[in-house]
Order: C-alpha cells, then sequence, then structure tokens
C-alpha cells in the first residue's frame, strides 16, 4: 500500500515526533507511577492546535487529513500510551461524531472548543450490563418537552472528570431495543452529572477512568446528537474509526518497545557476546519488525478508507483485532529479550507490556473484533 502524506502533513508528524521525544517521554514513567492525568500536555498540545487535528478550519482546526491523525496516534503510543488514550478518545470517539452527526449549531458551538481544547471530549456508552452488549443500555432519558431528563451511570469512561464535554448514549424508547437507544452531548458542570469512582488499572495508568453518575440531569433538549433511536448505529460507526485508533495504538506500543529493545540487546552481552549477535534474538527481532509492518498496513487501509468516508467495519476490526494481539505479542518477546532488567521499572518493558494489554479489550474486545469479521463475512 502507498501511503504518502503532503510535505505538510510530514512536517506535522516529525513535529509531532520531536515533541514526543522531548516532552511526552520523559513523563511516561511518571504518569504511569503516580497514576496522573497528562494535563501539562494536554495544555502544550492545545496550544499547537493538536486537539483538532482534522477538524477543518472554518470550525478553527487544523484542516489535516485523517491518515495524519492516525499516524499522530501510532507516534504518541511509541512513547506513552496513556498520553495517547487522551488525545485518542478526544479525537475520534467525541470530535468525528460532531463533524459526522453533529448540526451546524452543535458544530458551531463545540468544534472551535475542542480543536482549541478549551473542552476535552469523553465518551460514555459502557455501562457494567452494556459491556460487550452495547444495546444493553440502562442509562435512560425522558423527553421532558423542554429538556430530556437523563438518569444512570456509565463505567470505564477514559477522560472521566477531566473532560468537559461527555457524548453519553441512553435508552429513549426501550420497546425499540437498539433502534430505541439516543446519543446525548453532556456538559460537564450540569446539576446532577456527577463523578464515581476513578479506576485503579494494571495499564495505561495516566489515564483517567471514570464512573459518570447521572441523577435527573436536565439535558438541553437541542443537545440530542442525530435523531432519537439513531444512538446505536451512531455508537457502531464511531467505533469503526476508534477501532483504527486502537489499531495504531497496537502499532504504536510495538514500535516503542521494539524500538527501546534494540539498543539494549546490542549493548547488553552474555557469553562473552552480545544479545544481538545471537541468531535467536536476530530471528526475534525480524519477525517482530514484520509483524509490526503488517499491522501498520492493516490499520493504514483502514484508514484510508475511513478518511474517504467509505465503509470499513470489517478492516476497522481486522486492524484492531490483529495490530493489538501484535502489540501483546511483541512486548512479551522485549520484555523476554531484556531479561531480568525487563522486568524492572527501570526500562520501559513492562509498562509497554501492561498498556498493550487493554488494547485487546477496550473499544471492543478482540474476541468482538471477530465477531464482527466474521459477520461481514456472511457467517453469523
Ligand atoms: N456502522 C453502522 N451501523 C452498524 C454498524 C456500524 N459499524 N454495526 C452495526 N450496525 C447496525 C446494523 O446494521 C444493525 O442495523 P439494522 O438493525 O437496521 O439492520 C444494527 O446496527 C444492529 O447491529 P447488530 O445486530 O450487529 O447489533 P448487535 O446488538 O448484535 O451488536 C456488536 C453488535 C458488534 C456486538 C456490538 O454491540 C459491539 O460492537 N459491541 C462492542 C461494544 C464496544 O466496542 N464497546 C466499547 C466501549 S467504548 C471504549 O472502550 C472507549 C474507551 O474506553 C477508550
Amino acid at each position: 500500500m502507498d501511503l504518502k502524506f503532503t510535505s505538510m502533513e510530514q512536517d506535522i508528524i516529525n513535529m509531532l515526533e520531536d515533541f514526543c521525544v522531548n516532552e511526552v517521554k520523559p513523563l511516561a514513567a511518571e504518569l504511569d507511577e503516580q497514576e496522573r492525568f497528562p494535563t501539562e500536555t494536554l495544555e502544550k498540545l492545545s496550544e499547537m492546535g493538536m486537539m483538532g487535528m482534522y477538524i477543518p478550519e472554518k470550525y478553527g482546526g487544523a484542516g489535516l487529513s485523517y491518515n495524519t491523525y492516525t499516524a499522530a496516534n501510532e507516534i504518541f503510543n511509541k512513547y506513552c500510551a496513556s498520553t495517547a488514550c487522551m488525545f485518542e478518545v478526544h479525537g475520534s470517539l467525541v470530535t468525528w461524531p460532531l463533524l459526522t452527526y453533529g448540526t451546524e449549531e452543535q458544530k458551531q458551538k463545540y468544534l472551535p472548543k475542542l480543536a482549541s481544547g478549551e473542552m476535552l471530549g469523553a465518551f460514555g456508552l459502557t455501562e457494567p450490563g452494556a459491556g460487550s452488549d452495547s444495546s444493553g443500555q440502562k442509562t435512560n432519558a425522558v423527553d421532558m418537552g423542554e429538556y430530556w431528563l437523563l438518569n444512570g451511570t456509565k463505567c470505564f469512561i477514559t477522560n472521566g472528570y477531566y473532560a468537559s464535554l461527555y457524548l453519553v448514549f441512553a435508552m429513549t424508547d426501550k420497546d425499540r431495543g437498539n433502534k430505541g437507544i439516543s446519543a446525548f452531548l453532556v456538559e460537564k458542570g450540569l446539576k446532577g452529572f456527577t463523578f464515581g469512582t476513578k479506576e485503579k488499572k494494571m495499564g495505561i495508568r495516566g489515564t483517567a477512568t471514570y464512573e459518570l453518575i447521572f441523577e435527573d440531569v436536565k439535558v438541553p433538549k437541542e443537545n440530542i446528537l442525530g435523531k432519537p433511536g439513531d444512538g446505536f448505529k451512531i455508537a457502531m460507526s464511531i467505533l469503526d474509526g476508534g477501532r483504527i485508533s486502537i489499531g495504531a495504538q497496537g502499532v504504536g506500543i510495538a514500535q516503542g518497545a521494539l524500538n527501546e529493545l534494540i539498543p539494549v540487546i546490542k549493548a547488553r552481552k552474555q557469553f562473552g557476546r552480545s544479545i544481538a549477535s545471537f541468531q535467536n534474538t536476530q530471528f526475534k527481532v525480524a519477525e517482530m519488525q514484520t509483524e509490526i509492518d503488517a499491522a501498520r498496513l492493516l490499520v493504514y487501509r483502514a484508514s484510508q478508507l475511513h478518511q474517504e468516508k467509505l465503509s470499513c467495519i470489517k478492516e476497522a476490526s481486522m486492524a484492531k483485532y490483529y495490530a493489538t494481539k501484535v502489540a501483546n505479542d511483541v512486548t512479551r518477546m522485549c520484555l523476554q529479550l531484556a531479561g531480568g532488567i525487563g522486568y524492572t521499572r527501570e526500562y520501559p518493558f513492562e509498562r509497554f507490556m501492561r498498556d498493550a494489554k487493554i488494547t485487546e479489550i477496550y473499544e471492543g474486545t478482540n474476541e468482538i473484533q471477530r465477531i464482527i469479521i466474521a459477520g461481514e463475512l456472511g457467517i453469523h
């Protein structure tokens, strides 16, 4: 696949790589250790205009291509998966739906603030009983004439508490099953909207993962996204894009771990020679880079389709499934080749391995991805 970036896009990609080396990588271990949200990086990315990479310039964005955004997701993940998550949820799960399904008024109200970073986005679909089965929404919204009355609880919400705009899914007509779900733009600060537990996680510990609690929250009538009952299809189409970004996350994490490994195996000596000089090591490194490149091709194939606004359901699931499997295989092998030091927190290998695990779970488990791929092949 011949993926070409314009020279301007390539300049942005190079600039983001430099930014990550100088500003993101040095913070990664600290964010992980302290389970701290990367507020300072969010501020810097906002100043750089990068929180609205593919938002058109007329809405205050940078007007870049979707593939450039995919490349940014990969780059962030080479250095810090937590920072990448903050960026990805905002871009794929909130910005894209507003651009795609928002009314002109909603776009004008929210996109400039999302682009400038004044508002950070979060995505509220998951509930305790609606994880893989996202149609089982218990959160409900009742049409009260002048507003929607929202009640319920969401769990595992990335960017929770720090975000100021939440795309929340709720049942508006339970007799209609998944055709009774609607999507709402809910601003932080509305009366009755509070935050519950902050999760303590194995990886991506610099992300803020919160419970959202809605108790008689009055959501303005005009804050429904799309039409009543369209919420499930909107959520599924959003996740097509989200899964491309998680694929890019898998590629980035795997490439980041391998890049860190190479100097270590060149420098470290056993039996009088460098670890890198053993053919077993060379075979493993060659296999890992080949797998990463194969995953990257799947990710950019899906990204290209998404950029062209073509259907990418199967391709996005394949990219997510394969790239995140590669991320787990590669990070485990990198730690193994690094040996004892790989198991210490002096080196980033154990963090890469812990961060990789969630990619097989969120935005649709890899079991769900295989169900989707089989379904797209006509096997139900
Ligand atoms: N785009 C548009 N429409 C779609 C679609 C898509 N990608 N996928 C399905 N639909 C439509 C179908 O065409 C169907 O429409 P009709 O009824 O008109 O024919 C309708 O939606 C229902 O589709 P299904 O029958 O396939 O629905 P289902 O109930 O069997 O569920 C599922 C399918 C694949 C299991 C789905 O529920 C799913 O993807 N589950 C995983 C949920 C998930 O990914 N959650 C992630 C949470 S967010 C997150 O993780 C964020 C974070 O932390 C960072």
